[in-house]
């Protein structure tokens, strides 16, 4: 048996021994990327590297990374689909590219000195060819050298072996490596291109040498990189012999807790088992998230909103295994007890975790409460109804004004013997979703980590910014985070107070007079102690690594930062402030501009 833990370990150990730095893993809420709401993929904060920036640590890097990714929410419950997952990761900036990738993947995987997996149940996918890329040979011939059979090779297109973390950024062909888990031994010729459901990917690694500016423009990347990503809890899943990651000890404690409150014994009724596994990934999700120092609470928008929606929908599986008030604080017990030993910042954050599932929990339950409240004001006219059907706009309204889910309202209309019009529903529901994503769509326009030259002059105006309201508000003035897109920048910033209009007009002022200085700006690489002894801003509660990159725009601003930034800030234009609000309880958020 090998455990999250010892994999991780395991993991960082093999890459430490072909001289890679281990850098720490990011929050789940990436910092000055508007176009994602979570850190989606272990390379995710990687991606300014990958683009060419130099990475304080080097050229190869490892570590692991904590992920969330809500798009396929509706699959979660499957053998392998999460909303929360680790990602291990290997990178070469640059450096070493598909052999040595190739040749250290089959090693790490199969030596009995690391993971020790039969060879015989490892298939690859290696990328097809198209337009931008030609089949890719060269990655074939490197497995079929480690010794990978012709038939445990798939060539497959750009829809499985082509990777982009967004529809701009870099990107590349990926070969994709995955485990048998299927009954008893492949059969000669069976990979993922002929048989796709018995095989679980395990690791996937990128060969990233292009940048996606447009829909038509790809561009050669400076230097070839490779991107790698295994996935944690599967691998953990086959090393352990099994076929789900439900079945491993990330997960059966989980499942022991939704057990001992609900009274259910996983796995005696097939009707009931996707409820549990649901329960347990999005408790772990929603623990993750609420412990991460960026600290998101539920909401009705952007991050907070996908958490709220974990959580409710956690409760309303609850209620189909005979679960009434809240019970969320128990699994999440144990899920920060699980994953405290990697990721320290549950265990601080503990209470805070278990006080906000409590809070969102009693909210929805009181949501539940008033629709049942409203759907019996509605009975007596719906019986009238002689064909028993509840008319869809109903459903709609009670989804819409309280909040009330559909399968709620189709189980209390079935106690009557009645069924709701769910065509009707679904063109309601239909058209104010197209409504709402007309609106989220603005968002996310801009492509992953837009490094255009625009949002480059707002990174570089944020730093002047963050700079000036400590000069004019005091140093407690610090960074609670940031949002760049090409045409403004956001900024959160603990202050206790609204600012005065006279605040605001002094601290545009001091970010212009040193716009017209046009200051240079400079970046060196330190040690984080001496960066902070130099007087760098750092941000609080960030992990950094032991060397960093410090930007210092002139005599004026001093900040560690990954960069990128303008060279002379003369270029930036006008800095303009449009709005200064509040953002949550002692965090303030400030809209500008630059003309
Ligand atoms: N970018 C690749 C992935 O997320 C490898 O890290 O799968």
């Amino acid at each position: 048996m090998i455990t999250p833990d010892q994999l991780r370990s395991k993991y960082l150990d093999f890459f430490k021994s072909k001289n890679h730095a281990v850098i720490s893993g990011k929050s789940l809420i990436p910092e000055n990327d508007p176009t994602v709401l979570f850190t989606t993929a272990g390379m995710h904060p990687l991606v300014p590297y990958l683009l060419g920036e130099p990475h304080p640590a080097g050229a190869r890097l490892v570590d692991y990374q904590k992920c969330v990714r809500t798009g396929d929410i509706d699959e979660v419950g499957d053998p392998a689909h999460l909303t929360c997952f680790e990602m291990l990761g290997n990178w070469s900036l640059g450096d070493y590219f598909k052999k040595d990738s190739i040749a250290y993947s089959w090693e790490f995987l199969t030596s009995p000195d690391w993971l020790a997996l039969d060879p015989g149940k490892l298939s690859v996918t290696v990328f097809k060819g198209d337009d931008n890329a030609p089949r890719d040979d060269e990655s074939a011939g490197y497995w079929k050298a480690v010794g990978v059979g012709e038939d445990r090779i798939a060539y497959l297109p750009a829809s499985d072996n082509w990777w982009a973390a967004g529809p701009t950024g870099p990107c590349g062909p990926d070969t994709e490596i995955f485990y048998w888990v299927g009954e008893g031994v492949p059969p000669a010729g069976s990979n993922k291109g002929t048989d796709p459901a018995n095989w679980m990917e395990i690791w996937n690694n990128v060969f990233m040498q292009f940048n996606r500016i447009d829909e038509k423009t790809l561009v050669k990347l400076p230097k070839q990189n490779v991107d790698t990503g295994m996935g944690l809890e599967r691998t953990v899943c086959v090393l352990n012999g099994k076929t789900s990651v439900y079945q491993t000890e990330s997960f059966q404690p989980i499942i022991a807790a939704v057990e001992a409150v609900s009274g259910y014994a996983y796995g005696t009724d097939p009707a009931k088992d996707p409820s549990v596994r649901i329960i347990a990934d999005h408790v772990r999700s929603a623990t993750m998230i609420l412990g991460d120092p960026k600290g998101v609470t539920p909401s009705n928008v952007g991050a907070g909103y996908v958490l709220r929606r974990l959580i409710r929908r956690a409760v309303r599986h609850a209620r189909k295994l005979g679960i009434e008030g809240g019970f969320l604080g128990k699994p999440a017990a144990v899920v920060v007890d699980l994953l405290s030993g990697a990721y320290p910042e549950l265990a601080e954050n503990r209470a805070k975790i278990i006080d906000e599932l409590a809070r969102e929990e009693a909210k929805f339950l009181e949501t539940l409460q008033k629709g049942e409240h409203e759907y019996e004001k509605m009975l007596p006219n719906l019986l009238r109804n002689p064909q028993k059907v509840m008319s869809g706009r109903l459903a709609f309204k009670l989804y819409d004004t309280y909040g009330f889910p559909i399968e709620l309202t189709q189980e209390l209309a079935a106690e009557s013997g009645m069924t709701v019009d769910l065509a009707e529903f679904d063109a309601a529901f239909k058209k104010h979703q197209d409504l709402s994503r007309a609106g989220a769509e603005q968002t996310f326009k801009g492509g992953l980590a837009d490094q255009s030259e625009q949002a480059t002059k707002y990174h570089t105006a944020t730093h002047l910014l963050h700079k000036a309201l400590r000069m004019v508000l005091g140093d407690h003035v610090a960074q609670k985070g940031s949002n760049i897109t090409a045409e403004r920048l956001r900024f959160d910033f603990s202050h206790p107070a609204p600012m005065t209009p006279d605040e605001v007009a002094r601290v545009q002022a001091i970010v212009n007079e040193q716009i017209a200085r046009d200051l240079p700006v400079t970046m060196e690489m330190m040690n984080l102690d001496d960066a902070k002894a130099s007087g760098a801003m750092a941000l609080f509660g960030e992990k950094y690594e032991s060397v960093v990159k410090v930007y210092t725009i002139g005599d004026f601003s001093k900040e560690v930062c990954g960069g990128p930034h303008v060279e002379r800030i003369g270029t930036l234009g006008k800095f303009v402030i449009q709005k200064e609000q509040s953002s949550s309880a002692g965090v303030r958020r400030i809209r500008a501009v630059l003309e």
